[in-house]
């Protein structure tokens, strides 16, 4: 019974956010942008319901959901860890920061912490370049990284 209120309420958003959009197709990328800021992420009942608002196929929304980063699929933890990936970073060690991080919280990047306190994820160039390796938590930056510091930054966080 509370899941069944839960889901129509889910319906209910989705359809009001596509309703401000005229249920355009054109306009999937700002629907989805406002429900993964809404829900922090877009599940697949949220998914399936922009589809059937817009007449489309469930693929297309997930793929579209899938392609941009700043659009997620899974639920994320409170604390996003964004590791520079580019190639200054690269040059300047970014993964044994990638292999103390992975080893420091017990997941691989693209994963969340069970406690849901911590996801890891690899971000292209934040503009550290000459810095680096740089990384990003939640809208802090941290660059001049080796791993112990990395660490270090990580726990306090906790
Ligand atoms: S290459 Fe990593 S911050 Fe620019």
């Amino acid at each position: 019974m509370k899941l069944e209120s839960q889901t129509q309420n889910i319906a209910r958003a989705v359809k009001r956010v596509c309703d401000e959009y005229h249920s355009r197709r054109e306009k999937l990328l700002q629907i989805l942008e406002e429900l993964n800021e809404l829900y922090g992420y877009l599940s697949e009942y949220v998914m399936k319901e922009v589809a059937k608002n817009l007449d489309m196929q469930v693929s297309e929304i997930y793929g579209v959901a899938t392609f941009y980063s700043f659009l997620n699929t899974k639920p994320k933890g409170k604390n996003i860890i964004r590791l520079c990936q580019t190639v200054s970073c690269e040059l300047a060690g970014k993964q044994r920061i990638a292999n103390a991080l992975e080893n420091e919280l017990g997941i691989r990047f693209g994963e969340t912490t069970p406690d849901g306190m911590f996801s890891l994820e690899y971000t292209n160039c934040i503009g550290m370049c000459n810095q680096g390796p740089a990384m990003l938590i939640n809208d802090d930056v941290y660059y001049n990284l080796d791993p112990e510091k990395a660490v270090d930054i990580v726990e306090k966080y906790h």
